[in-house]
């Protein structure tokens, strides 16, 4: 029997082909924007063909072949003692406020979250089925490492997936924290090049968090780690590593960002841009009302939203008479992300709800008003639309601050008085081109790329279980103790050396010295 020629050119394909894998996916942050890129990563792995069982807090509408969702909304319902302290994240509590997610509090929080959801019984249930397997688990990356014992329990790789642009927090579980001198952290605002107090800022943040923040912190992430996983090994009949062993052993991170959305972290081998893997390659249609609102809009349409978690209709009173007040004094048509209804002018339409990209997508959109956090960034640049900041929260302000460094944007404070300031801005970005013109090119950029983001991020999972968790990925600085990255060792074996030579000439001198009168007294005799 003849081969066909044909297969020696096939083979390589063969054996690099995968069966499909069984993913645990998990991204449990009750917040609309975390879970839209927790479904986006199970998009794209159920389009390769994989099996996936996705812990979530909002659950897919429709049932879906080889995906099994866990709904776990219920546990993000904060705590009686943190409920209280949830006021201050409304709008109109949060005008004038710094940025309020650089806080112990935050951490304290999210912290809290893990606790409760590591000692979930439906979570408990399903870690401890011995019967459940997984090829590799990806596990959203959220200001703590606790759930990374995850993995040892199914003996299976780790990949984080980082929800924002890179940073020191989560850049020192694959590789090491970065240069704070030209590193700037995540709810920063400010960018490289630093000026001398803006270094000093900066190195101060990575102290207060790396070293405070551990100090305070880490003993209590390590007793939930040692009450929760051991048994659940147990029972499984594993064994898990020790906390430091486990926080420190992923495979893979990605990075829902992108150079030409924030700065150009230098990233170890592992850490691998994604951003825009969310955004769907063709919009969804738009309501029909919506659609036929757009394409009527000759002049354009200006789009504002504050995102899912922060609430418009939490703004006062007089912010929105005042907002409106200038919409109404436009040519363009408005359409607002408003959860409620009020009086309004009639260029002005409010949505509860807003199919985010597919606004975005319409050719009569020309202005995006946004609060700036990492999808809507990502989603006006995939567009190219042009964009008026109102930073909240967040990486919000660095990620406004991009914006209007790079050109396509104007960033706005969150004051009484944005109405005023807004009037100015939407003249500018409306009437100058430079605007417009910049927003394409960032969007050029954005998109050309070796490979579509969704693409990439599926390749590097698959090449994660191929190879056995990539080790040879992994950064060597990762291991590597502070003292050693800065010589300090090196610099004592110096200053041994010095004080040692030091001494001894004293000792010597002191005893050519002590020689010498004997000599002159000799010589005297003479
Ligand atoms: C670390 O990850 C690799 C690759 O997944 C795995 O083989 C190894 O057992 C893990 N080590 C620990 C201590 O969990």
């Amino acid at each position: 029997m003849q081969i066909d020629p044909r297969i020696w050119v096939l083979l390589p394909f063969l054996v690099s082909t995968i069966d499909a894998l069984r993913i645990l996916v998990l991204f449990p942050v009750n917040a609309k924007s975390h879970s839209i890129l927790g479904q986006g990563v199970v998009t794209h792995l159920l389009k390769a063909g994989h099996e996936v069982v996705h812990i979530t807090s909002y659950p897919r509408v429709k049932k879906e072949a080889n995906l099994t969702e866990i709904d776990v909304g219920y546990i993000g319902q904060p705590p009686k003692h943190l409920a209280e302290k949830m006021d201050q994240f409304k709008i109109k509590n949060l005008v004038g406020k710094g940025n309020i997610a650089d806080s112990t509090f935050f951490l304290q929080f999210l912290y809290d979250y893990n606790k409760r959801f590591l000692e979930d019984e439906k979570i408990v249930k399903l870690l401890s089925d011995p019967k459940e397997h997984y090829d590799v688990v990806v596990l959203e990356w959220f200001f703590s490492e606790l759930v990374a014992g995850i993995a040892p329990l199914f003996q299976c790789p780790l990949v984080w997936v980082a929800t924002t642009e890179a940073h020191a927090h989560v850049l020192r579980v694959i590789d090491e924290i970065p240069n704070p001198a030209y590193s700037v952290d995540l709810f920063s605002t400010s960018r490289p090049p630093l000026s001398f107090t803006e270094r000093v800022t900066s190195l101060w943040g990575i102290v207060k968090k790396m070293v405070l923040g551990s100090l305070m912190f880490e003993p209590d992430q390590r007793d939930i780690y040692n009450n929760v996983f051991p048994p659940i090994a147990a029972k499984r009949g594993v064994t898990v590593p020790p906390y430091d062993e486990a926080i420190y052993n992923a495979s893979l991170l990605l990075i829902n960002s992108h150079p030409s959305i924030g700065t150009p972290f230098r990233l170890p081998q592992n850490a691998k841009y994604i951003a825009g893997y969310h955004v769907d390659s063709q919009p969804q249609p738009l309501p029909k009302e919506l659609q036929k609102l757009m394409d009527e809009s000759k002049q354009g349409v200006i789009y504002f939203s504050m995102g899912s978690n922060l609430k418009s209709v939490e703004m006062s009173d007089e912010m929105k008479k005042s907002l409106l007040d200038v919409f109404s004094k436009l040519k363009e048509t408005v359409i607002w992300k408003f959860e409620e209804d009020m009086e309004k002018p009639l260029n002005v339409h409010f949505v509860k709800w807003a199919p985010q990209q597919s606004i975005l997508a319409h050719p009569n959109c020309k202005l995006f008003i946004t609060h700036g956090g990492q999808l809507s960034t990502t989603e006006a640049i995939h567009y190219g639309i042009p964009v008026i900041g109102v930073p909240v929260l967040g990486d919000q302000h660095i990620n406004m601050k991009s914006v209007v460094e790079k050109g396509f944007g104007v960033k706005l404070d969150l004051a009484e008085d944005l109405a005023d300031n807004l009037k100015g801005a939407l003249y500018e970005v409306l009437h100058n081109p430079s605007y417009k013109i910049k927003a394409k090119e960032i969007s050029q950029i954005f998109h050309d790329r070796t490979m579509a983001p969704g693409d990439e991020l599926v390749f590097w999972i698959e090449h994660v279980v191929k190879t056995q968790g990539a080790l040879h990925l992994r950064s060597p600085a990762l291991h590597v103790p502070l003292y050693q990255k800065l010589f300090l060792d090196l610099l004592a074996c110096i200053v041994i050396a010095l004080v040692t030579l030091y001494y001894l000439l004293c000792f010597l001198l002191k005893k050519i010295r002590s020689k010498k009168p004997v000599k002159e007294s000799k010589k005297k005799v003479k």
